[in-house]
């Protein structure tokens, strides 16, 4: 039998602990969020569908950006056991500079139109947490502007670094101006992307009739009324335009298509290197003989992507190439990594699994979303903690301690060996 006894007044006021409520709604909505996923949640109910959809889509069937993700999701972590690290360190040499975590802010085009504090509030949070933050080519904030926000929000032992990312486009003079631009400006990486020929099918810019600049039709309207917030911030602010582009309207798959030249060579490398003062690295290397042939000619490293899956969808899993590219190109050449990281361990097993650093495009961008600079801050908040978690729980005191052993690469899609197929046809 359950002794009973009438309920004690005094136990029952210590188990009411009511906290005081937080009034700022941006910091309790932001406090709430303990996951990316959450961010994007957030994200996706605060901003205009058009916008949120520019962003959070793909191309064709958005099958590489869902490999990607899934990939991460198979890693098996193999911890050490009675291999205490209490503290552990998660800064990283890169490119001939420090970084805070091992990883750095994307670049991403068209910021300004997922939150209005776009490319400020990236560098800004960047600066704050010493990690790089790398500007578009088709960025909405000026280079200079960029930098302005980066010096702002320095602090802490690690200088704040930019990076900045170049698409050589038909007009080379405009792609020359940009580089001497940001060399001026002290941007110490520039990342020329190389998966842009022609710009991937984003279907759900074309069936949101999604263009630049936005434009109004009764669907935004009725989409808006939800969203005052978001679209108070777009009447009431600088006009949303590319800072060193200018747009002739259409969607930002019609203006790739205008601008980019879709005969860049590795003649347009050398000129590139010659222009460029600083280190320079190759983003959007899809197979591993690329990459054995770009540490021969001599660019500083390489960036495994494939554009988040916003160009050739059924392009490799960025993380699947990384353990054999880096095998081929030996320990001393910088590979980084980007596509489908949602998580402070996805970080991890990338590194683990030999990348010197990784790039955060959506993560950072739902961040933005769900609350401008204080979204980012939080989003790379949560990467951090989960980088931390993940390295106590693996034993792991530092990055350099991460090995190939931690990781196994658990594969649901296996290549079809090619002879067995070549005999299957005949
Ligand atoms: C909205 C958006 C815009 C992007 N714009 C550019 C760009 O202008 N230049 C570029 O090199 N990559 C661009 N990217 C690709 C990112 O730099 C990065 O490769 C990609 O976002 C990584 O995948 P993740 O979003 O899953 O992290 C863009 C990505 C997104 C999501």
């Amino acid at each position: 039998m359950v002794q009973r006894q009438l309920p004690n007044p005094a136990e029952l006021l210590e188990l009411m602990k009511f906290k005081k409520p937080e009034l700022d709604g941006r910091k309790r909505r932001l406090d709430a969020a303990l996951t990316i996923s959450d961010l994007r949640t957030i994200a996706k109910r605060r901003t205009p569908k058009a916008a949120f959809d520019y962003t959070d889509g793909s191309a064709e069937g958005e099958i590489s950006l869902a490999r990607a993700r899934q990939a991460f999701e198979d890693v098996e972590f193999h911890p050490g056991i009675l291999t205490p690290a209490p503290d552990v360190d998660t800064s990283v040499e890169i490119l001939g500079g420090p970084s805070a975590l091992p990883f750095g802010i994307a670049p991403t085009g068209f910021t300004r139109l997922m939150q209005t504090e776009g490319e400020v509030a990236g560098a800004g949070a960047a600066a704050a947490a010493g990690i790089p933050f790398t500007l578009s080519t088709l960025g909405t904030t000026s280079i200079e502007g960029v930098k302005a926000a980066t010096l702002r929000q320095a602090q802490g032992p690690v200088p704040p670094r930019n990076w900045f990312q170049l698409y050589v486009m038909r007009d080379r003079e405009i792609s020359y101006e940009l580089t001497r631009r940001a060399a001026a400006a002290g941007f110490d990486t520039l990342h020329f992307t190389v998966d842009t020929p022609v710009a991937g099918a984003r279907l759900r810019d074309k069936r949101n009739g999604f263009s630049i600049p936005p434009q109004l039709t009764l669907g935004t309207i009725i989409n808006a009324i939800p969203r005052p917030w978001w679209w108070f911030d777009f009447l009431t602010t600088p006009k949303l335009e590319f800072a060193s582009l200018s747009t002739t309207g259409g969607t930002v798959g019609e203006l790739l298509d205008a601008a980019m030249d879709p005969t860049i060579s590795y003649d347009d490398l050398a000129v590139i290197r010659d222009l460029w003062p600083g280190k320079i690295v190759i983003k959007g290397v899809q197979t591993v003989e690329d990459a054995v042939r770009l540490r021969d000619v001599g660019v500083d490293g390489i960036v495994l992507s494939n554009h988040g899956g916003r160009q050739l969808d059924r392009a490799p899993v960025p993380f699947h190439l990384l353990p054999s590219v880096r095998t081929a190109v030996g320990d001393d050449f910088t590979v980084m990594i980007d596509t489908g990281i949602m998580n402070g361990a996805d970080i991890v097993a990338s590194v683990a699994l030999g990348a010197d650093f990784t790039l955060i495009g959506r993560a950072y961008l739902y961040g933005l979303m769900a609350g401008g600079r204080q979204g980012v801050d939080r989003a790379i908040a949560i990467l951090r903690t989960e980088i931390e978690r993940t390295m106590r729980l693996l034993g792991v005191a530092s990055l350099a301690e991460l090995e190939p052993r931690h990781v196994t690469q658990l594969q649901r899609l296996v290549p079809v060996a090619r002879d067995a197929a070549e005999s299957a046809a005949r």
